[in-house]
């Protein structure tokens, strides 16, 4: 017979609780706590094993083979970077992103690159759909199946004929299991299904790849079920308006988090960027007041972008401060510097500030840039477009050094730009490098730069 319970979960994070609250103790988010009847089937998950004392061996840790995980090249150089190499056999790759970036496209790509037998099953499209995806794609393989289905227990069913070497699923928000009643895209659907998943993939050891729609709060539905279940986590980002996409991992068993791959979304699906260094400054001559050149690093590579500010009389009493790819209260800290150690009236300004090719960057070297293209954009002083800016700001007006110095330069250098302005904290031989080097305190400093 089946056992009826009912749980409570918030449908933001994934918490769980016995009864209704109207406000979430884990992420405070109101009214996201939603009740969810779980019927379990009892010949499931209730079958308690007798203890085995001769499966659980010790093994003393030089024992253990340290000979590199196999990896099954994908044939999309981003992802396997992003991956740490390629996919692991039994492992499960969840990709998250927000609904219309690309994931779907970004998986059918990779299935339709790779010479194995891949089965791409789909709750969201068609068949057809797919296939019209693959002829805008503009491509065709042989060895991809395609099934539209959603229950799990169906799947499995066609798995045990089928026996794909590789698994997308798409997306996990459809999927539901018959041991569970509660509706599909319900925290203890995914936990179940993705849980199905994960046992058939370390059981028959193939690589399964999971989409996972994101909410508007930039999370996995169920994050803390889903991440803490699978092996990797992909984030794929960026702006829907624009082209670039960063494809991030959160978490990888068999590989760094700090690697990211980075495309371009045009009309025939994603390109792969190889050399992103350059992609992200617009192209002008003439020296325009109000942009500044970072050289940023996201994960392990290097990146210059182009910061545009704009710094104007405010028309209405409060003044407007608008980012676009930068944290707002990073750029109040920032004006709020630069009024109290440069004597600069901001106090009755409007600040726009905005970071080309609409990709979001964490990187706090890329503060100094911002400051100065405030203050190129309110002194209306153009910044020669052949400097480029690598440092952090403080609190108290100093610059601060950044991490990798030396790969920043060296990028800012083979890219043309004849002078970089870091911070005199950071330790580097001049002499090694072509490019002009200029070590700056405080931001006083910039003084008679812009
Ligand atoms: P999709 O992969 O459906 O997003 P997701 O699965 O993350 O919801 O991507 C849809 C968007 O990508 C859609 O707005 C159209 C765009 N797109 C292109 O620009 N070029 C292409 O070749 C394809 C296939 C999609
Ligand atoms: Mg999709």
């Amino acid at each position: 017979m089946a056992k009826t319970k009912s749980i409570f979960y918030c449908q933001n994070c994934g918490a769980q609780y016995s009864k209704w609250m109207g406000q979430c103790t884990t992420c405070k988010q109101w009214n996201t706590i939603a009740e969810e009847i779980v019927s379990k089937k009892q010949d499931k998950n209730e079958i308690i094993l007798p203890v085995d004392t001769k499966k659980s061996a010790l093994t003393r840790l030089v024992d253990i083979d340290t000979a590199e995980e196999y990896r099954i090249d994908t044939n999309n150089k981003e992802l396997n970077r992003v991956l740490g190499g390629g996919m692991v056999p039994g492992s499960i790759v969840l990709l998250g992103g927000e609904p219309g970036i690309g994931k779907s496209t970004l998986m059918l790509q990779v299935a339709l690159n790779l010479p194995f037998n891949t089965l791409y099953i789909s709750g969201e499209e068609s068949p057809k759909q797919i296939r019209m995806r693959a002829e805008r794609i503009g491509l065709n393989n042989n060895n991809l199946k395609l099934l539209f289905e959603t229950n799990t227990q169906k799947i499995f069913h066609i798995l045990q004929q089928e026996k794909p070497d590789i698994l997308v699923i798409d997306s996990i928000q459809t999927l539901h299991t018959d041991y569970i009643e509660s509706s599909a895209g319900s925290i203890s659907q995914i936990r179940e299904t993705t849980s199905e998943l994960m046992q058939y993939a370390k059981k028959t050891n193939t690589p399964v790849f999971i989409i996972g729609h994101i909410n508007k709060e930039g999370q996995i539905a169920g994050p803390k079920v889903l991440e803490h279940m699978v092996d990797t986590v992909l984030q794929f980002e960026g702006d829907r308006n624009h082209l670039f996409r960063i494809l991030r991992a959160n978490k990888n068993r068999f590989g760094s988090t700090s690697e990211i791959g980075i495309y371009e979304m045009y009309d025939k699906g994603l390109r792969e960027i190889k050399n992103p260094s350059k992609i992200l400054i617009s192209s002008h001559d003439e020296n325009l007041s109000g942009t500044a050149i970072a050289v940023a690093t996201e994960g392990l590579r290097p990146l210059l972008i182009e910061v545009q500010s704009l710094v104007s009389s405010a028309v209405y009493g409060t003044p407007q401060r608008t980012t676009t790819g930068y944290d707002i209260k990073r750029l109040h800290m920032i004006l709020a510097v630069l009024e109290k150690r440069m004597n600069f009236k901001l106090a009755a300004k409007d600040v726009f500030l905005n970071i080309t090719g609409g990709i979001k960057i964490d990187d706090p070297a890329i503060d100094l840039a911002v400051a100065v293209a405030i203050l190129s954009s309110a002194n209306d002083m153009p910044v020669l477009s052949k400097y480029a800016f690598a440092g952090e700001l403080g609190l108290t007006g100093e610059i601060r050094p950044v991490t990798r110095i030396e790969q920043r330069i060296s990028e800012a250098e083979k890219l043309g730009f004849g002078r970089i302005y870091i911070s005199a904290h950071n330790k580097i031989n001049p002499i090694n490098y072509d490019i002009e080097i200029v070590e700056l305190k405080e931001v006083k400093d910039l003084n008679g730069i812009v």
